[in-house]
């Protein structure tokens, strides 16, 4: 590589994906060099001088990896749902971050009556496309508000019927009378690689993506 060549990029979100993705980076023999709890610096240099980490929205994850502003990130499949996933390569799935994508609903909402009956239902939700897309499958009319987070609520204030949110422990819809009554699907953190850094840097880019790729299997098979 060029001195003068900038170095790859890996967009992450600051909460469970950075956590979850750390040890993988490790086994790939990546260590941030600053702690981005500690410090308000976005961009992360690693101890490859070659590499740096960029700390995004998860939302923004896919967004920056399209259009080269990274040139590899990691993404829920419920924030790449959502994006579409135009413009990525999607070559693993790295098993981490997991949760589930469900319906939900106050204890007392009669969900299957409501669907055998064909009701329109009001859902929210921060996961339009997904929801959508899910009901469409049902035959189900629903009316959608869009949120963008602590969705819990709507249910318990009238807002709508049904949420769809994810779920990991259950202990959010659990402290907020609330159950899961319909799973959509299970969701887990992908690694996502810009095409085109692809072709011009495949040599720094394979080599990480091969070592992130067997970190993840590893730890799937222990
Ligand atoms: P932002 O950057 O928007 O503030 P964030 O820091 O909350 O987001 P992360 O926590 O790094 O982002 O990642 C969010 C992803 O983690 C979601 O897209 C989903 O794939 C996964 N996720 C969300 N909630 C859970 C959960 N309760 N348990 C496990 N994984 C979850
Ligand atoms: C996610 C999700 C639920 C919660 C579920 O929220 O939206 O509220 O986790 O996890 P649990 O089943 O283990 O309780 P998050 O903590 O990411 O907050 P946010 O949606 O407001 O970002």
């Amino acid at each position: 590589m060029a001195d003068s060549a900038p170095p790859v990029t890996i967009a992450l979100s600051k909460g469970r994906i950075y956590d979850d993705t750390l040890p993988l980076l490790a086994e790939a023999g990546l260590r941030p060099a600053i702690d981005p709890e500690r410090s308000r610096r976005l961009i992360i240099p690693t101890n490859r001088p070659e590499v740096q980490l960029l700390l995004v929205r998860a939302t923004d994850v896919p967004t920056y990896v399209q259009f080269g502003g990274a040139d590899l990130g990691v993404s829920g499949k419920d924030v790449l749902d959502e994006h579409g996933g135009e413009g990525l390569y999607q070559p693993v799935d790295l098993g981490i971050a997991r949760c589930r994508m469900v319906v939900a609903a106050r204890a007392d909402f009669d969900y299957p009556a409501a669907v055998a009956q064909r009701r329109r239902l009001r859902a929210a939700t921060k996961f339009e496309r997904t929801a959508r897309e899910h009901f469409a499958r049902k035959g189900l009319h629903v009316d959608l508000i869009k949120l963008y987070g602590s969705m819990e609520l709507a249910p318990l204030t009238g807002l709508a019927d049904v949420i769809v949110d994810l779920v990991d422990t259950g202990n959010t819809l659990k402290a907020n009378n609330l159950v899961a009554v319909e799973d959509i699907a299970p969701v887990s953190a992908r690694l996502v690689v810009n095409p085109a850094s692809l072709r011009t840097r495949g040599a720094t880019l394979r080599p990480l993506i091969d070592a992130l790729g067997n970190a993840a299997a590893a730890r799937r098979a222990s």
